[in-house]
Formats: structure tokens, C-alpha cells, sequence
């Protein structure tokens, strides 16, 4: 018997995350997810990951401002950032961006800064993928603001404007919840192309091509299509009704490890509690999970279907006037951190991945050739 997918194979041993999809937990090396995207920044939290503890005052200090150095790209990437095609969909440009990386790998930096300094130059390879697609004009001179935090800087050069404090913790939050998630498919892929003892960046082109695809990255989009479809509160319960009667699936509920609430989920929930109540969006999304879930538990009994983090990730993201074309490559951004923490974990304990198929093709007793 052959575990498609590798479902439930154990592939690594990791001190990263750990997940209990029964009891819905998500641990960042043994603390609590949702916690700490309450009470820590990302800035802390990617420390967590990286250096294997929450940093102390003075190594946040030294941290933060090593991080604002790395926001500049460097020049033969803002020369290939220039030569990507623009009909070439985001995460594509993306993928081509993060390799061009490789060309000059960050020259004069140690390689234990490698990951922090790909990090910290997301949200301006990204903005600029984004404002070349959209017309506007490059942010190649990068602002080195120390009092704009990651999730700050992001918004910042999406818009070249000064976010709302409101609009930053909400996306950071979002940030720091999808950060790390065990061995998905592209984490999974980045430590199989680190066990070659390639380099970090042809890891993370692979992590990105993983997560490129429909089934890995793409759900969140998915659920505003939903909720743009459901319109008003007096549709909900007939529109989501209807799809159920169809046998279709709602987007954003349901996953395939937690067979309860994800906490992510939850965790995105109390901060939407904190952002405007009478934004008719958030409300209307509030409305679909209530609605969702109690038709879920009618129509699919015994299923344990419940809101997961896209559900809410979606809603965030529209919140914030994030375009849905950003969604994914957000998300990229994010796992950065949790791709590059596996890489060094799995360049610190390595041996190559080498897992085997099993042979169901013919056997020919000989070649006839005629
Ligand atoms: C995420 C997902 C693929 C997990 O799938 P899974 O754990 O393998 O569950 P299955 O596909 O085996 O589904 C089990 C049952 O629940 C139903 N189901 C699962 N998710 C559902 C959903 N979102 N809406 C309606 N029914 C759903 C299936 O139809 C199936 O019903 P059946 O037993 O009558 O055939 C699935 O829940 C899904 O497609 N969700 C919607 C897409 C989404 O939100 N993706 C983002 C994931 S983070």
C-alpha cells in the first residue's frame, strides 16, 4: 500500500510548530500561535523561529534595525525586477523575482542573516511586482523606517502611504498566524531541495512554485468570490442553502487536519472583534460563518466542518483593502519565515530526501524493435 500524498507519513522531526488537529492547537516551538499574534509582533515572532527563542529587549533592538537594512533590494534585482514580463501572473513574477536572488546571494551578509534579509525584502519585491502590474510607478529607493514595522512596511509600499494602526495589526496578526504550519507541500519542498545542500534560494523558488498552486495557496480569494456572490445578509442563508443542495463545497470551512475549530481561525475572529464593527463586510462575513457552520453541521453530520483560517484571512484582507490579486503572494510573504526556519533546520540535521516508488508499470520479457 502506498500513502498518496504521504498522508500521515512522518517525513522529519522538527522543533518549528506543532499541530493537533483534533484539539485545534497550533504551537511556534511550544508556545501557543494565537497567543502570540496577540502579544508579539512578527518581527518577535520570526526571532522565535529563527533563533529558537522569543529575543530579550536588546536582541530585538539589534534584530529590528538589521531587519529595516535589509528592506533595500539590491540593484541586479531591481534590473531583473525591471525585465519580468507584465502579463506573467503574480506569483510567477514572484517566483522569478526570489530567483534572481541568487545572482549576487547577498553579497558581504553572513549566511546566518540570509533569512531575515530575504524576509525583510518581501513586501518591496512584491509592492513592486504589483505596482509595475498595475501602472504605477516603482518604490525602488526604500524608505529605511524604523518606526514602520514589517506589517507597516508592507502596507506602506503597496499604497506609498502611511497605514492605519488598525489595518496594521489586523494584517499582522494574519501574518504572524500563517507564519509556519508544519510540513505542508512547499515547506515539505523547500526542505527536500535544502537536503540537496543547494542554496536558500533555489529552496524557496521551489517553496513558491509549491505554493502557487490552486490547491495549496489560492482559498483565500476563493472566499471573497464567495462572499462578493452572497452580497447582502437577507442572501445568506438561501445562497449557502442552495450550495449545499448542489453538494458543493463552501469556501473557507472544512480542512484537512483540524477536525475542529482552526485556531487560526479563531484567533483572526477576536481581531476582526477589534476592528470596526459597522464595517458591513466584517458583519456580513460574521453572518456567513454562523450561518455556514450550522448548515454544515445539518447537511454533512458527524463531519466536524468549521471555519478555517482563509475564511477569515479573506475577510481581513478585504478589510484592509488588500487587492485579491495580493492574497497569495501575501501569504508567500508570511511563509518565508516558516520556509527558511525548516531550510536551516533541515540543513542542521541533514541527509537527503530520498523516498522510493513503487514500480506498477509492465514487465517486457524483451525489445522487439520492427
Ligand atoms: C479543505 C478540504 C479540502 C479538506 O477536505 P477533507 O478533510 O479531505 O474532507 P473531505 O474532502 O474528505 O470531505 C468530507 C466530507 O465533508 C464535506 N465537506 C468538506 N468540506 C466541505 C465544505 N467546505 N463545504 C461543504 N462540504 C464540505 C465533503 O463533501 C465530504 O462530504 P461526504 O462525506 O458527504 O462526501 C475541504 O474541507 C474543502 O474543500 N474545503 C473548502 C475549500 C477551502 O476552504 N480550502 C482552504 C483550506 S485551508
Amino acid at each position: 500500500m502506498v500513502d498518496k500524498g504521504l498522508k500521515g507519513v512522518i517525513a522529519a522531526e522538527t522543533e518549528l510548530s506543532f499541530i493537533d488537529g483534533d484539539q485545534g492547537i497550533l504551537l511556534y516551538r511550544g508556545y501557543e500561535a494565537k497567543q502570540l499574534a496577540v502579544r508579539y509582533s512578527f518581527e518577535e515572532v520570526a526571532y522565535l523561529l529563527w533563533c529558537g527563542s522569543l529575543p530579550t529587549p536588546a536582541e530585538l533592538t539589534a534584530f529590528k534595525a538589521k531587519w529595516v537594512r535589509y528592506r533595500q533590494l539590491p540593484e541586479p534585482v531591481i534590473h531583473c525586477l525591471k525585465q519580468i514580463p507584465s502579463d506573467m501572473d503574480l506569483m510567477s513574477q514572484l517566483r522569478t523575482a526570489v530567483s534572481s536572488l541568487g545572482m549576487k546571494p547577498f553579497e558581504g551578509t553572513p549566511q546566518a542573516d540570509h533569512a531575515i534579509a530575504i524576509t525583510a525584502m518581501m513586501p518591496a519585491l512584491i509592492a513592486n511586482l504589483y505596482r509595475a502590474q498595475s501602472g504605477q510607478p516603482l518604490m525602488t529607493s526604500i524608505p529605511a523606517n524604523e518606526s514602520l514595522n514589517h506589517a507597516a512596511h508592507y502596507l506602506y509600499m503597496l499604497t506609498g502611504e502611511l497605514p492605519s494602526d488598525v489595518h496594521v495589526n489586523a494584517l499582522e496578526a494574519y501574518m504572524i498566524l500563517t507564519m509556519e504550519h508544519g510540513l505542508n507541500a512547499s515547506t515539505f519542498t523547500a526542505r527536500v531541495i535544502a537536503s540537496t545542500e543547494s542554496d536558500i534560494v533555489s529552496a524557496l523558488t521551489g517553496a513558491i512554485g509549491a505554493m502557487k498552486g490552486p490547491l495549496h495557496g489560492g482559498a483565500p480569494s476563493a472566499v471573497t468570490d464567495m462572499l462578493e456572490a452572497i452580497g447582502a445578509p437577507e442572501r445568506v442563508e438561501p445562497w449557502l442553502r442552495e450550495q449545499l443542495e448542489q453538494r458543493r463545497r463552501l469556501m473557507g470551512f472544512g480542512h484537512r487536519i483540524y477536525r475542529t475549530k482552526d485556531p487560526r481561525a479563531e484567533a483572526l475572529k477576536q481581531r476582526i472583534g477589534l476592528m470596526e464593527s459597522h464595517d458591513p463586510w466584517l458583519n456580513l462575513a460574521l453572518l456567513v460563518e454562523d450561518t455556514a457552520v450550522r448548515l454544515l453541521a445539518e447537511y454533512k453530520p458527524g463531519r466536524e466542518l468549521y471555519t478555517n483560517v482563509e475564511f477569515y484571512a479573506a475577510a481581513i484582507m478585504r478589510a484592509i483593502g488588500m487587492p485579491s490579486e495580493l492574497f497569495t503572494p501575501t501569504f508567500t510573504a508570511t511563509r518565508t519565515v516558516g520556509w527558511t526556519a525548516h531550510i536551516l533546520e533541515q540543513a542542521g540535521d541533514n541527509v537527503i530526501y530520498r523516498p522510493e516508488a513503487k514500480y506498477v508499470g509492465p514487465r517486457h520479457s524483451s525489445v522487439n524493435v520492427s
